[in-house]
């Protein structure tokens, strides 16, 4: 088993985000760091926004669905935070206290980066709601898997095949070079949390960049990685 470390909160896990544009990779790269970390002892939530609780799953299907897009990207971010905030209180804060370890798919930097930057909403609001949303809940570390727009879109537009894009997928190219500029940004700002990783590269390389950041981050918070210890004596 994997020692834990202790702190004020009690017994932690680590808080693990993916972020990105479409196509980058993300679920590929969260279930392949699951089976490394499941092979080291630990116990892993993956999960994913919006959703990850049956009432955060409630209101993905409403605002995946584009019924909201009528009320404007405000309206957007607000719905997105009171999933999120269900999918915290509910799912995510009490398996951390239990010591698992939680891999997210998308989280604060996918609003503060489709509904604040492409969105154009007032920072303050999006700094305002994301404070309700997560009381405090900070990743650990965010893995941003980075592409180019175009290879995103190709990639996402293979993979859906001539099934329907949803409501953020049918949006520009111009759209989503913005918000690969947006997310290098927000890894500018906070280089400590974020980790940009070039995602135009085979998933097994990929997979093992993150694993070397992980066991590291492992070891820095005093918790057993052995892995990280054949790899970085
Ligand atoms: P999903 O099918 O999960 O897309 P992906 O495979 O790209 O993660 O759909 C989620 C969509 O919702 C995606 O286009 C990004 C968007 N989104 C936001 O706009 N804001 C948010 O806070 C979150 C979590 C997602």
């Amino acid at each position: 088993m994997t020692l834990h470390r202790k702190t004020a909160r009690g017994v932690q896990g680590l808080f693990i985000t993916f972020e990105g544009g479409e196509g980058a990779g993300k679920s590929t790269q969260i279930a392949r760091l699951a089976e490394h970390l499941r092979a080291d002892g630990d116990d892993v939530l993956a999960t994913r926004e919006p959703g990850g609780s049956p009432g955060a799953e409630a209101l993905r299907h409403v605002i995946l669905s584009g019924s909201v897009e009528p009320f404007g990207p405000a309206m957007e971010a607000l719905l997105f935070a009171a999933a999120r905030n269900d999918h915290v209180e509910q799912v995510m804060r009490p398996a951390l206290r239990s010591g698992r370890m939680v891999l997210c798919d998308r989280y604060i930097d996918s609003s503060r980066v489709y509904q604040g930057v492409t969105g154009d909403l007032d920072p303050d609001l999006m700094r305002a709601i994301e404070r309700a949303a997560i009381n405090g809940l900070m990743p650990d570390l965010t893995i941003i898997l980075d592409l180019p727009a175009e290879v995103g879109l190709q990639r996402a537009n293979a993979r859906r095949g001539a099934g329907a894009a949803d409501r953020f997928e049918k949006e520009t190219i111009e759209m989503h070079a913005r918000r690969r500029d947006a997310y290098l940004a927000i890894a500018a700002e906070e280089p400590e949390r974020c980790k940009i990783i070039a995602a135009d590269r085979p998933a097994g390389e990929i997979a093992r960049e993150i694993a070397v950041l992980v066991d590291q981050l492992k070891v820095d918070r005093g918790m057993k990685a052995r892995r990280a210890a054949e790899v970085f004596k």
